[in-house]
């Protein structure tokens, strides 16, 4: 392979012009041809990039021998079809989160990138962010001492969507975001939820994670809420961290609070909790669009044949537990255990 990476990439919706624009900017990779079933985003598209080529047919990307990789930023129902034709065709491929819709289409996919050995990673954008890495890091240090759970909230008005409920949309990211940052694999999940919309698509949902490490996770997701809410708080028994994403400039906060129990109390009138309130400090992030570092990874793993940070390995893992939340939304809430 020549020192520049030649990329294909399928969807011009929303997401798909972000991975143009930043691919673009990279130096070494140019992306040739942008696919997309609709000629309305691809004369939006021609219209920002009149030098790139485009096509109705991803089959025309797989077919042209000078690409080198391609990036899938389609609807998730899409996404095995079109990775497994791209691995098939000898490509690398990036798919965006969800990596699929069931965890079988996953392991296919895991095990022909393994046969091939073709690079495949997912779009689990967050972990590129320099806030989640610096969250990990304090965590990591035992600053908040023991993590206790976490707890996320994902909440707007909209965008409704047809095939996927509100859990498959937004929980993608606090999923990858929480088994990241604890370094745990799923265990079990609970799940309840309700379509007030679109009959049988949940548009709000309350899920509960139980991890490896013996964590415990909670996420709230929503398109029908007033505000726009993007908030993660990492308790810990020493200090607590919240991350909001709306905060243009502090998006983490260390709050030095807590509570403890004496160790020991005789009776029941010298038994009190004890409350701590200390300082709450935020830390100084340089940040750079995570997306750009995602890209420049994907790139670095074709040419190095390393493992990807976001793994379709990882990718397996939150379908799984979506898989599960589903399975548990149509059973009243019910634990359901992740196949190991
Ligand atoms: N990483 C992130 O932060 C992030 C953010 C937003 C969306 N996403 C993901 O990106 C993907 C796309 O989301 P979106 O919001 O851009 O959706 P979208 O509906 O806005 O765009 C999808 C595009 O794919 C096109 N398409 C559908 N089937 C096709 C096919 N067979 N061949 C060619 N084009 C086809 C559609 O015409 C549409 O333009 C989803 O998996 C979504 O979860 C990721």
């Amino acid at each position: 392979m020549s020192a520049e990476i030649v990329l294909g990439i399928v969807g011009c919706g929303y997401w798909g012009p972000n991975l143009i624009r930043n691919f673009s900017s990279l130096a070494d990779c140019r992306v040739r041809l942008a696919c997309d079933a609709d000629p309305d985003r691809l004369k939006h598209i021609q219209g920002v990039y009149p030098h790139l080529e485009v096509t109705e047919a991803y089959q025309e990307i797989l077919d042209d021998d000078g690409i080198d990789a391609v990036a899938v930023a389609t609807p998730v129902w899409t996404h095995h079809e079109i990775a497994k034709a791209a691995l098939e065709a000898g490509k690398h491929v990036l798919i965006e989160k969800p990596m699929a819709s069931s965890s079988a289409q996953c392991r296919e996919l895991i095990d022909m990138a393994a046969e091939k050995h073709l690079t495949i990673m997912v779009g689990h954008t967050y972990i590129y962010s320099s806030t989640i890495r610096k969250i990990k890091e304090i965590v990591d240090s035992g600053d908040i001492g023991e993590l206790l759970y976490i707890s996320s909230q994902r909440l707007n008005l909209g965008l409704f969507q047809k095939d996927i409920n509100v859990a498959w949309d937004l929980a993608p990211h606090d999923i990858s975001i929480m088994l990241y940052v604890t370094g745990a694999a799923p265990l079990a999940v609970n799940c309840q939820g309700k379509s007030h919309i679109n009959p049988g698509v949940e548009d709000v949902t309350n899920m509960s994670l139980n991890l490896s490490n013996g964590g415990f996770a909670t996420i709230q997701t929503s398109w029908l809420d007033p505000n726009k809410v993007r908030r993660m708080t990492f308790v810990g028994n020493r200090r607590m961290i919240l991350f909001d994403d709306n905060e243009p400039m502090e998006k983490i906060r260390i709050y030095d609070k807590r509570v403890s129990v004496p160790p020991h109390y005789d009776t029941f009138a010298e038994f009190h909790y004890s409350y701590h309130y200390g300082d709450i400090y935020s830390p100084y992030i340089n940040q750079i669009e995570p997306l750009k570092t995602e890209c420049q990874h994907f790139l670095d793993c074709i040419k190095t044949g390393q493992q990807p940070q976001t793994s379709a390995r990882q990718g397996l893992q939150v379908v799984q537990v979506l898989e599960a939340a589903n399975e548990s939304l149509k059973n009243d809430g019910a634990k359901i255990e992740i196949d190991q």
